[in-house]
């Protein structure tokens, strides 16, 4: 692991204006910087820096954070990776943390497997370009299937001799140790006598999102029907083929970019369409697409399009991981090629503008794709249509969003020639069933009253949204006016002299963070959006052992989520700037001025909500008949209904 004392160092140094100069042209508005944003494209700035606040902000994709999430970013990187970044562009030297003796190890020896890695890459490729054999089998064959040397160069191709430990004994002789070059899986130890993986094969290096050499595909270049066509690297600890999407380092910017991605079967299929100039292209190398790719995916483009083979008895197979894709909410559409080509072979013999517009002219929606595939089959057979429609209700079911569904389901209809209505009952049916699974299985796992609102079931849902804004309130008050003192108005109950209960006003001289966090301790109230939790308590330290939160400093002391959440709370007053701007140079409000009844009615109004949704609960366990103690349930419920009433009753008074 990186030293903290390396991450202070870069977070002191890097300025976020100058990491993002690098990337976008960024001009001078008022105190902060505006330009285009990098992550679409548009005419008028959306783009804002700040250099005093150190963060910045595209209010066109809505993302944020600070310098770090910003390279993260763009550059795809993690999180480490951007740290790397980062401290080489200002010259600060990187140093490691000790770690226990067991880290170490396994740190060690992941970082062993990819330097031997590396080295097998490198040796590969020098022996495609600098030996005989190597040019006239390996690098003959590259050019016969149309590579061009700047391709072969590209994707660092290679070619692995074709005796029996050519790689193992020249990593050996170069000090590589064996049982790495084992648990890579490039060389296979029997007894006292080592094999190369890859003997004979030309060779595909498989690379992570950041460039990192994980594993290698090899092709067989003989004839041979009993050798598998590709061999390809053992699951290790460096190589998680479920995680991996091959080509995905030469395609993330044009994927992001583009706001699409082509997803195809093979190596070549990648290549070739980089080479036609079309290079938002990934594969899953052949096996069946995971979620984990999918989440590769879906970081850089909700939009998929499948390239699949010209060869029909496929297509079934695959059509099975497009409701994952659909589950994860995204775009999914279908190209099917003319029958016998692949998108390699198609590519190879037209241009870059052909593909597209094959491409653009041919993808359909998937939905659309299955159901006319699936009627096909289904022909004249009653019993395989029930079938058929039963299979396009379950994925259409998958989809999130509800317009979406109802556009599909009508889609639906039409292709396969039956009623909408039809498709609607059993989609309702289906729907039924799935969330009384939920809720059986919600239900098992029913915690303790004061965590309830973590439940996420359809109708809470909205009510949570409420919750989440009143939180993100109770953040921002106390990121721009945490330290501010004032006086706050309070009321408590008092007897009269007739023994009525009454609100009383008291005021009180408070720090806006003190009166936040004590109210919200008396009533154990804790935040429910992961990124709140955290930095609720972390905002809330900082104040108190520093006396001031200055945002530029501690931004970076949170988590890449967590910055994310407070950079759009605090550039969404700048935004109104930005917009002024545009006009003319107005005069602009300052938001920035404390009230203190703003603090109050955020709390109450808090308060109020957790405590409705408390009788809320209560009451369904009564009616749900969950319990033998009605009794004490209902006085519970009495107790939090007059505490409700008294809330209201302040909340009357604030306003
Ligand atoms: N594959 C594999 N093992 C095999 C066959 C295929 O791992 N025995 C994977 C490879 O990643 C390959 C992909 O599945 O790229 C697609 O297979 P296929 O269509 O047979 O290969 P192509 O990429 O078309 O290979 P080529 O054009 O070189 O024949
Ligand atoms: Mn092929």
């Amino acid at each position: 692991m990186i030293k903290k004392s390396t991450i202070d160092q870069v977070f002191e140094t890097a300025r976020v204006e100058e990491v993002i100069g690098d990337f976008v042209q960024l001009k001078k508005s008022g105190s902060n910087y505006k330009g285009l944003s990098p992550f679409s494209d548009e005419r008028t700035p959306s783009f804002m820096v700040s250099p005093a606040k150190q963060i910045w902000k595209d209010f066109s994709s809505g993302k944020g954070g600070n310098v770090v999430a910003f390279v993260m970013e763009h550059e795809h990187f993690s999180y480490p990776e951007a740290i790397k970044y980062l401290a080489k562009k200002y010259g600060i030297e990187i140093e490691e943390t000790q770690q226990t003796d067991e880290e170490k190890q396994q740190a060690d020896e992941r970082e062993s497997m990819f330097l031997v890695s590396e080295f097998a890459k490198d040796f590969f490729k020098r022996m495609l370009h600098k030996t005989d054999q190597g040019k006239a089998i390996g690098l003959s064959y590259f050019k016969e299937r149309g590579f061009t040397a700047e391709t072969i160069q590209k994707f660092e191709l290679g070619y692995s001799p074709d005796t029996w430990d050519a790689l193992t004994a020249e990593a050996l002789k170069k000090s590589y140790k064996l049982d790495y070059l084992e648990k890579t899986g490039l060389s296979i130890v029997k007894g006292e006598k080592q094999f190369d993986r890859f003997k004979g094969r030309v060779i595909f290096p498989i690379q992570s999102m950041s460039g990192r050499t994980l594993g290698f595909g090899g092709r067989i270049l003989t004839n041979d029907k009993k050798a598998a066509k590709y061999l390809n690297s053992p699951e290790s600890d460096i190589y998680h083929k479920s995680k991996v999407l091959y080509g995905i380092y030469f395609a993330k910017q044009a994927i992001a970019k583009e706001d699409a991605c082509y997803l195809v079967e093979g190596y070549t299929d990648v290549i070739q369409l980089h080479q036609s100039g079309i290079e938002n292209v990934v594969s899953s190398s052949g096996t069946a697409l995971t979620t984990d790719q999918i989440r590769l995916i879906r970081r850089l483009t909700p939009n998929i399009t499948i390239l699949f083979d010209g060869d029909p008895a496929g297509l079934r197979a695959s059509l099975r991981g497009v409701d994952l894709i659909l589950e994860q909410g995204m775009n999914v559409k279908v190209c099917t090629f003319p029958e016998g080509e692949d998108p390699d072979s198609f590519a190879k013999k037209n241009t870059q503008e052909d593909i597209a517009a094959y491409i653009n002219q041919q993808a359909k929606d998937v939905i659309s794709f299955k159901a006319s595939l699936l009627v096909d089959e289904a022909k004249n057979d009653p019993i395989k249509k029930a079938e058929a429609i039963r299979d396009m209700v379950s994925s259409i079911a998958k989809v999130p969003d509800n317009i979406q569904q109802e556009i599909y389901l009508q889609e639906c209809a039409r292709i396969m020639d039956i009623s909408e209505n039809v498709l609607y009952s059993s989609l309702a049916q289906l729907s039924a069933k799935n969330q009384r699974d939920q809720s059986k299985k919600s239900r098992q796992n029913t915690k303790p009253l004061q965590k309830v609102g973590e439940q996420q079931n359809q109708e809470t849902r909205p009510k949570v949204n409420q919750q989440f804004q009143l939180e993100r309130s109770i953040i921002s008050l106390l990121l721009r006016y945490g330290n501010e003192e004032d006086e706050f108005e309070d009321f408590v109950l008092k007897a009269d002299q007739d023994g009525n209960l009454d609100l009383e006003a008291e005021t009180q001289n408070a720090k806006v963070y003190e009166k936040i966090f004590l109210d919200l301790q008396e009533d154990e109230i804790e935040f429910t959006h992961d990124a709140f939790k955290e930095l609720y308590h972390k905002i809330i330290e900082e104040y108190s052992t520093n006396e001031q939160l200055k945002i530029d400093a501690f931004i970076n002391k949170v988590s890449p989520e967590e910055a994310s959440e407070m950079t759009s709370i605090l550039m969404e007053s700048e935004r109104d700037v930005l917009h002024r701007w545009d006009d003319q140079d107005i005069f602009v409000k300052d938001k920035n001025e404390l009230e203190p009844r703003e603090v109050n009615e955020t709390i109450l109004n808090l308060r109020r909500f957790l405590i409705k949704k408390k009788v809320q609960e209560l009451m369904q366990q009564v009616l749900e008949q969950k319990s033998t103690h009605h009794h004490e349930i209902l006085v519970e419920v009495k107790e939090y209904k007059s505490l409700e009433i008294i809330i209201a009753q302040k909340l009357n008074r604030v306003i």
